[in-house]
């Protein structure tokens, strides 16, 4: 296997270029924290409670969340494994965006849930096509990433977002999204039962 140029783009996976990433911010996050005593204790398996608290008021964007209503995950891999398999049983389908992450296929059928892909164009997901499959299949899920899909990098207009947070509150649907879908009601909670930021 020949190596790629030192100067090279690497395009087989989806990591930032080094001058991209807040690597010295990090490192001085990390310093600060591994000076706190109680983080070499065991840590409670949900996070802990002012971090979730800080989540909590952060992104809230107006609604109001309260630490119980976040789980701190190790990343973006395992918080879709956890919210898939606290949303829906096995056996049971989940609507995704074709294409999708492949770590999102690997963890709904690692949890047994029927994968159904729904096709997308250059604004996101159809919404004819989601409203169908919400209708065909049962589904009470659909997994979608709104801003910056990965891989096809598509970024869904307003429209759509209100189509497809329309379409999902219309089959008592639940979506689980990487960023924000955007559209929310007038008290500032997501319209639909849950939502999860990837
Ligand atoms: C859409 C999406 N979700 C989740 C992940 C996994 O995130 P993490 O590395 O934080 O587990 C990736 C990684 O590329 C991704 O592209």
């Amino acid at each position: 296997m020949t190596l790629p140029p030192a100067d090279g783009l690497i395009l087989s996976m989806g990591y930032l270029p080094p001058d991209l990433q807040a690597s010295g911010l990090l490192a001085h996050a990390l310093r600060r924290a591994a000076g706190r005593v109680d983080l070499w204790d065991r840590l409670p398996i949900e996070g802990l409670q002012s971090l979730r608290a800080w989540f909590a008021r952060e992104i809230g964007n107006g609604a109001v969340f309260s630490p119980h209503d976040v789980i701190i995950c190790n990343g973006g891999q395992a918080a879709i494994t956890a919210t898939l398999r606290a949303l829906v049983p096995p056996g049971r389908p989940i609507l995704v965006e074709t294409p999708t992450y492949t770590g999102a296929m690997s963890a709904a059928r690692a949890a047994g849930l029927e994968v159904i892909p729904v096709a997308i164009d250059e604004n996101g997901v159809r919404p004819e096509l989601l409203e169908d499959a919400f209708e065909q299949t049962g589904a009470r899920v659909f997994y979608s990433q709104p801003t910056f899909s990965n891989p096809s990098g598509v970024v869904m207009s307003n429209e759509r977002r209100a189509a497809v947070l329309d379409i999902a509150a219309k089959a008592g649907g639940r979506l689980h999204h990487r960023g924000r879908l955007g559209a929310r009601s007038r008290s500032g909670r997501q319209r639909t039962g849950s939502a999860c930021d990837g």
